[in-house]
């Protein structure tokens, strides 16, 4: 073996408000042997997800929060150096939660194996993975689009928002986007095929949106909260459908925001329009779909239907500057980051 320690980055203290460098910790250790029963994997990819900011966080929530001094939980595309386990050989790739590290050990309990030969190993983090995976349940089981019906998609270029508009323009939809500044809009109208895209920093976002979705919004994909739920609430049509997937511009709130509690207006708009919103947590809820959206996926993107951007970041030591980038909109696509060569 090449390298003779395995780095990791471990959670050092918990943030309020937005994560800062000093939330983080790296640390460098021997290399872990596995025993029998037991293989040792090497990190090639790993993700990097808004849902780790949840983790950070020691708030009540559907999963547990990573203890102060453990390694960052993550998804990772890896492969199998050593193996004790009958099901898994040396050479194989496999989709594992490694967590932020060069190396781990693991009994192959929920571990995904991909083969020897993989083309794009890394979009298993992505169009072929969870993103895509919620993309494809939250619009289709949730949103029920129809064609000729308008769906409004939050943070619409990155690795979940990105899949809802081209599958929404695949069912005969009018997909409008609305993502953080210019490019990234060009970008999804020229590159991913929605209709329009806003950007949700133009002070005339409300405005623009309603000359944006001339007939109303059927569907809204809701992954930010914010400015983009406040534009989008009065256009909601009677039967509107809401995904709830995230709440990313309120990730890093520390309390509750100042000024009138809106929650009456906003149940009422609900209640008189017939609003059906519903929240879902992807592998809990529809964890038994995966094979059928993994066969669909990978005939719509071998057959260049759905396109796909990586944000691909070089090297374990930037997961922390990445990650607190993500949370600020500075990703372009699927947030990845490259830790170690495909070939030992
Ligand atoms: N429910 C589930 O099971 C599930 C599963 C996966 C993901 N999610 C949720 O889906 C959402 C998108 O996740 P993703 O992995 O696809 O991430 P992503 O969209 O690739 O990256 C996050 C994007 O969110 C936007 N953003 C960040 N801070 C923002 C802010 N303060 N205001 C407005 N926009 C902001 C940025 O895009 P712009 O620059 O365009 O603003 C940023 O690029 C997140 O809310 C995540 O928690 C939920």
């Amino acid at each position: 073996m090449s390298n003779p320690a395995s780095r990791r980055i471990v959670l050092a203290s918990r943030p309020t408000g937005a994560p800062t460098p000093s939330n983080f910790r790296i640390e460098t250790q021997p290399i872990p042997i596995p025993v029998r029963g037991q293989m040792l994997l090497r990190t090639v990819y790993l993700s990097l997800d808004p849902y780790m900011r949840g983790r950070m966080s020691d708030a009540p929530s559907y999963a547990p929060p990573v203890e102060i001094g453990s390694v960052m939980v993550g998804s990772t595309v890896s492969r199998v150096e050593l193996s004790r386990l009958p099901d898994f050989a040396v050479g194989d790739w496999v989709l594992n939660q490694g967590g932020w590290q060069d190396y781990a050990l693991s009994d192959g309990k929920g571990v995904f194996n991909l083969g020897s030969r993989l083309e794009h190993p890394s979009h298993a983090l992505g169009v072929l993975g969870m993103p895509g995976f919620t993309a494809y349940m939250g619009l289709l089981e949730i949103g029920q689009p129809k064609a000729g019906e308008t769906v409004v998609v939050a943070a619409a270029t990155g690795a979940v928002g990105s899949v809802v508009g081209q599958i929404a323009k695949l069912k005969g939809c009018r997909a409008v986007g609305v993502a953080g500044g210019a490019e990234k809009c060009r970008y999804a109208v020229q590159e991913l095929g929605f209709n329009e895209c806003l950007d949700h920093r133009d002070p005339e976002l409300k405005k623009l949106l309603a000359r944006g979705c001339p007939k109303g919004i059927d569907v809204y994909f809701e992954s930010v909260g914010g400015v983009v739920f406040d534009a989008v609430l009065p256009l909601l049509n009677t039967h509107a459908r809401i995904p709830l997937c995230g709440m990313i511009s309120h990730y890093n709130d520390s309390e509750l925001p100042p000024g009138r509690d809106r929650t009456a207006m906003v149940m009422g708009t609900f209640l008189k329009r017939r609003v059906r919103l519903q929240g879902f947590i992807i592998f809990d809820d529809f964890g038994s779909h995966f094979g059928e959206f993994q066969k669909q996926m990978s005939e719509w993107f071998a057959a260049g239907k759905i396109k796909y951007r990586e944000d691909m970041v070089e090297g374990l030591e930037r997961a922390p500057e990445a990650f607190m980038g993500l949370l600020e909109g500075k990703n372009f696509g699927k947030l990845v980051v490259h830790i170690g060569a495909a070939t030992a």
